[in-house]
Order: C-alpha cells, then sequence, then structure tokens
C-alpha cells in the first residue's frame, strides 16, 4: 500500500553513532528528520556536519540541542515540531512522525560497591541514568501519542545491548536501565495494539559497535577483543548495520511488535 504522508522520524539521540547513521539513512530513504542530542562545545560542530549530510540527502534536519529527559524541553520541542508541522499541513501535506528512534546513551559507568563509596552509584546517577537510557521512551512516546505525531504505520525503536541479561563490572546501573527499558518496549506494544494505533514497538539489540558511548565503559577493549572473537562474521557491529535494519524493518514488517530484534551478526547467540 502506498503511503502519500509525509514521513518524519524522531531521533533521540541523533548527532551520534547508531542515531546519526540511523538519521541519515532514514533521510535517504525520503523521510524528514527530528533529531533530538546534548553536546557541548567540540562536538557542536559534528551536529552540522550531520545536519549537512541530511540535507545533502535531499531531505530536512530539524534538530534540537537539549536533554531528552527534560520534560518542559521536551513539552517545547513538540511544540516546535507541531509548528513545522502546520506548514506542511498549509501547502497541503500530511505530516506524521512515522519512525521513533529511542538512541540515547548517557549513563553512570560505576559500580554498586567500591571501598570510596564516592566512586559507586548513588540515587542521583541510579535516577538520572534509569531516567535518560529508559523511562524518557515512555514520557516521549505518551506525548508523542496524545499529540496526534503517531499515525498508522509509525514504528517505534529503542537501542539496548546485551548488558540487559549480562554483567559487566562498570555496567550494572546502565544494565538496570536496557532490562527496564525492554520492559517500556513491551507494554507500549501491547497498550498500542490494544489501542488500534496500528503503531508498533520494538528493541533493537545491536551487538558491539564502535562508538563515543562505547568508548566510555572503562572495560571497552576486553569488550571489543571479546566482540571480534565471538562474532562469528569476524567483525564488530556497525552503526550502518544498525541503520540498515532500522530502515528495512520500518517499511512494512508491521506485525512485528514486543520483540528484542538483534542487530549483530550472530555475536549475541555465539555466546562466550
Ligand atoms: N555502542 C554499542 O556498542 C552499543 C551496543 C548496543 C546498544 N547500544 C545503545 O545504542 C544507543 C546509542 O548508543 P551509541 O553507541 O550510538 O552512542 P553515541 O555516544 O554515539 O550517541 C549517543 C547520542 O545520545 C545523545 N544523548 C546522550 N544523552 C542525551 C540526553 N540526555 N538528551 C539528549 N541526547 C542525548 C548524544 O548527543 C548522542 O547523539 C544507546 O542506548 C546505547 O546504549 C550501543
Amino acid at each position: 500500500m502506498t503511503d502519500d504522508r509525509e514521513r518524519w522520524a524522531l531521533i533521540l539521540g541523533a548527532s551520534s553513532g547508531m542515531g546519526e547513521a540511523t538519521g541519515l539513512a532514514l533521510a535517504r530513504a525520503g523521510y524528514r528528520i527530528f533529531g533530538i542530542h546534548l553536546d557541548f562545545r567540540a562536538a557542536v560542530a559534528h551536529v552540522d556536519e550531520v545536519k549537512a549530510a541530511i540535507e545533502a540527502a535531499g531531505s530536512e534536519a530539524l534538530f534540537i540541542n537539549m536533554n531528552a529527559a527534560d520534560d518542559e524541553k521536551r513539552t517545547s520541542a513538540l511544540a516546535a515540531l507541531r509548528e513545522r508541522f502546520e506548514r506542511s499541513k498549509a501547502e497541503g501535506r500530511d505530516p506524521y512522525v512515522r519512525v521513533v528512534m529511542h538512541s540515547l546513551a548517557f549513563g553512570s559507568l560505576v559500580p554498586f560497591l567500591a571501598d570510596d563509596p564516592k566512586a559507586a552509584v548513588d540515587r542521583k546517577k541510579m535516577e538520572m541514568t534509569q531516567d535518560v537510557m529508559a523511562n524518557s521512551l515512555v514520557y516521549w512516546v505518551q506525548d508523542l501519542w496524545h499529540g496526534g505525531f503517531l499515525g498508522r504505520g509509525s514504528r517505534i525503536f529503542a537501542m539496548t545491548s546485551e548488558g540487559s541479561s549480562r554483567v559487566v563490572p562498570s555496567y550494572g546501573v546502565v544494565s538496570s536501565a536496557k532490562a527496564a527499558l525492554e520492559s517500556h518496549v513491551r507494554q507500549l506494544a501491547m497498550e498500542l495494539a490494544r489501542l488500534d494505533t496500528g503503531v508498533t514497538a520494538n528493541a533493537i539489540r545491536a551487538g558491539v559497535t564502535l562508538t563515543p558511548a562505547l568508548m566510555k565503559i572503562p572495560e571497552h577493549d576486553a569488550i571489543i577483543d571479546a566482540a571480534v572473537r565471538r562474532n562469528p562474521t569476524g567483525r564488530m557491529t556497525t552503526p550502518q548495520d544498525v541503520a540498515d535494519a532500522i530502515v528495512a524493518l520500518s517499511d512494512g514488517a508491521g506485525f512485528i511488535s514486543g520483540e528484542v530484534i538483534g542487530v549483530d551478526g550472530g555475536e549475541f547467540i555465539t555466546g562466550s
């Protein structure tokens, strides 16, 4: 069935890694990109390059530099999107958010137990990580749904990792956020189906991928070595692998919902 609506992709974490690659791939597939990111100083120059690449693909890049877990900022970001949609509607087009991608990397990489309690997790670090890396998905989807931004055929993707069910010494806080994120995806998938929205929600479990977020994990060298050893393809996952999967799953695939979909060349099934 053809879709003559104006397709937008909301990418949470659009300036780097998987979000950057997916935004560009969706732009090439005809989507306009609404990108949310959090960047400071030198990193801001890269954001301009990402936007330029999207525009060079013949698309549009509406980007906002903000904390995606801030309620007021989320409200004003969606007001900006509504204003942009009104312009399209005035020109006779029918815009909707076809793809939502949650690709935020912003967590405390500390153990639960450390000799110096300041080096261990505390309530603030735990709650901030859960809020950005898991709960923010629910609040964005609530506002998108209430605001009428989603339409039949919309697809929600949330980036998870093998850490949702495995342990790494410094990754405990993020692990718990990934487990919560997968649970949020299942709940959203069920509620969206019961409401007959025609919207699906899935988690994408990427293999170990070279990005700034990976390099922040203290054990990154050992994680990379293990990924290359385990991955039956003999290489690591790339942001482009994730982007290709999301582009493919965004067209059709309307009865796949509530799943954790591996995009890793078989790394997960190979075990240790
Ligand atoms: N890199 C890996 O090996 C790997 C594997 C599996 C899953 N993942 C997951 O994929 C997602 C993306 O990771 P990546 O490796 O592409 O990371 P990345 O560091 O390359 O990109 C992270 C993005 O999130 C944005 N961001 C971070 N905190 C934010 C906030 N509070 N508000 C708004 N934007 C914010 C950054 O600006 C950036 O655009 C994460 O959820 C990560 O856990 C990564």
